[in-house]
């Protein structure tokens, strides 16, 4: 199976034995407590399900400057984007150097992992501006992960970390939600060699149905895993478990049996385009998969990145080399009245004209659905858009 990056196997920092576990959280009681942002939260838990291998905890400020600017942390890792815990305030840890990190997404704050504070800095405005412009491509605050990044405070705190549990994760999607070892173990039980991950934080429509159909048949992949996001999102997407179920509703009908993994992995979602992409290569890789679709406008919100950028990331010096998964790179998709199936544009035949393609912008879909009318099958599966119209008539 392919290597995780950075190592030759998996380190997760998830502390799986339950006796040392027991012991940590009775350790953790007499610790000073931090409650952590949504993001740090979420970075803990993908650190425990091995996705962030080899990081074994929270990057410094040195570090996090030197993956935005040239996504290499001080010791030389390659990694795309910050893996931070970042607060306003530090007044709580006073010269603490173990910390209990309290959970703000889970009633009554539990402790969701124990840090080593390595050391602690500020960042100044400037470092703060100039890494949220190389992370995310923009500043501008109306960026919903801008917002996010620039909304947690300035201190830096860096260390190592032991997970203790996988936050609402685990409790809120049990079925779904996988660690980067439990997707190794699926894939190994499975026979699989070649496998497309789909990156999703949408319930599936017929192009994403046919992307991954697509690249498994021009890649000879055995097997797709289709990874959907479970943290948070902006306001306006569809809830987790909405697409959770759209989801299994179209694998269950169109995909042949035993040839499509469902899964999902426990991160907010940072609307960083082509950064995010390669975090979300890494993290593929790191959880077995050979090759990660990537089409158009990946990760991507309004219109902040041009729509391949997060495929012509991958071709920069910057990236080039430091990754071992495969990018389907993926053009434009949709149905097309000409040919009579969902496919790239970049394919259509002679004389197809733009026209000829069934097109829906999101805010169409949501006002149609929420008008309660039906979607075009050339669209999205009737079965799928059915799901999604009782969610949208739920909310008017
Ligand atoms: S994302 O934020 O997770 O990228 P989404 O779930 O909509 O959003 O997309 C999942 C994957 O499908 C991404 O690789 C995206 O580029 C790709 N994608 C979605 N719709 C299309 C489309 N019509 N044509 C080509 N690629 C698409």
């Amino acid at each position: 199976m392919i290597k995780p990056h950075g190592s030759d196997t998996l380190n997760p920092l998830y502390v799986a034995d339950d006796a040392k576990r027991a012991e940590l959280l009775k350790e953790a009681e007499g610790l000073p407590k931090l409650l952590v942002c949504s993001q740090a939260a979420a970075n803990a838990v993908m650190m425990g399900s091995g996705y962030f291998n080899p990081l074994t905890g929270f990057m410094s400020l040195a570090d996090a400057l030197g993956v935005c600017e040239n996504m290499k942390t001080t010791d030389g890792l390659f990694f795309p984007t910050p893996i931070v815990n970042v607060v306003p305030d530090v007044s709580a840890i006073g010269n603490a150097k173990r910390i209990a990190l309290l959970d703000p997404n889970v009633d009554g704050n539990p402790v969701v992992a124990i840090q080593d504070v390595v050391s602690v800095d500020e960042a100044t405005d400037a470092q703060m501006a100039g890494m949220t412009t190389q992370a995310y491509g923009t500043d501008d605050a109306a960026h919903p992960g801008v917002a996010a990044f620039n909304g947690t405070g300035k201190f830096f705190i860096a260390g190592p970390i032991q997970v203790l549990n996988y936050s609402y994760f685990a409790t809120d999607f049990p079925g779904t939600f996988k660690t980067a070892m439990e997707i190794r173990d699926m894939i190994a039980k499975n026979g699989w060699n070649k496998i497309a991950a789909f990156q999703t934080r949408n319930p599936m429509h017929r192009a994403h149905e046919e992307l991954v159909r697509i690249c498994m048949d021009r890649e000879g992949c055995d097997g797709a895993v289709i990874h959907m996001l479970l943290g948070k999102l902006k306001k306006g997407d569809i809830p987790a478990d909405v697409r959770d179920a759209a989801i299994r509703k179209m694998v269950e009908l169109y995909f042949p049996a035993n040839t499509c993994e469902i899964t999902g992995y426990g991160f907010d979602m940072l609307y960083s385009g082509p950064r995010e992409a390669v975090l979300h290569a890494l993290f593929r890789q790191n959880m077995g998969c050979t090759h990660l679709i990537v089409g158009r406008d990946h990760a991507g919100v309004g219109d902040y990145y041009g729509a391949f950028e997060a495929q012509e990331i991958f071709h920069t010096d910057m990236v080039k080399g430091n990754l071992e998964i495969n990018i389907f790179e993926a053009d434009h998709t949709a149905w097309s009245n000409v040919v009579g199936e969902v496919i790239m544009m970049r394919e259509a035949p002679e004389g197809h004209k733009k026209e000829d393609f069934v097109f829906l912008s999101g805010t169409k879909v949501r006002e149609m659905l929420g008008a309660g009318k039906a979607l075009p099958p050339e669209f999205a599966r009737p079965e799928v858009a059915e799901i999604l119209m009782k969610y949208y008539q739920s909310q008017a």
